[in-house]
């Protein structure tokens, strides 16, 4: 049986990764409309991963005894700058996950509840991955310089990643 505060954390983890997803949907829809299609299928995707994070969270503090609820979210961004800025943001988000990620584990572990410490090994992995794949992002705009032709390619390279499935799991 879990405990009360860890419940209450991992409670609080189901809606940040709730949060993510349309977080992502909202910046999804911001391509689509903004003439980067590529973009668009690959946050449309990223979106759909962060509610799998969410639902993995939820029926594990279910299955431990806990009880998972849909907390309130607030509307997430609508507008952004440019195709930059909706990256950088991505990767600004990814760090502040895996600060939560790490603390929630922290916590597990000074509690003694290495069964819930294990699960999360997981997302302590998953956090590695996506940080190193939008820092990988990030190097693309620093070589495109912001000139069309490069964006038009990171496009094209973001709706391959996207079928490639890159970045799930
Ligand atoms: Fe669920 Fe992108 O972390």
């Amino acid at each position: 049986m879990i405990s009360k505060k860890i419940e209450k954390e991992i409670n609080e983890q189901i809606k940040r990764e709730e949060d993510s997803s349309r977080i992502y949907l909202s910046m999804a829809s911001w391509c689509e409309t903004n003439g980067y299609p590529g973009a668009a299928e690959f946050l449309y995707e990223h979106s759909d991963e962060e509610r799998m994070h969410q639902l993995k969270l939820l029926k594990f503090l279910n299955d431990r005894g806990g009880h998972a609820k849909a907390l309130q979210l607030d509307a997430p961004e609508s507008g952004f700058k440019s195709l930059h800025d909706v990256f950088v943001k991505v990767h600004k988000h990814e760090q502040y996950i895996t600060k939560c990620i790490n603390d929630l584990y922290g916590m597990c572990m000074n509690e003694n509840d290495y069964t819930t410490a294990n699960f999360l090994q997981w997302y302590v992995n998953e956090q590695i991955e996506e940080e190193s794949l939008t820092s990988a992002i990030l190097d693309k705009f620093n070589l495109a310089k912001g000139e069309k032709g490069g964006l038009f390619h990171i496009d094209k390279e973001l709706a391959s990643m996207a079928q490639m499935g890159e970045g799930d799991e």
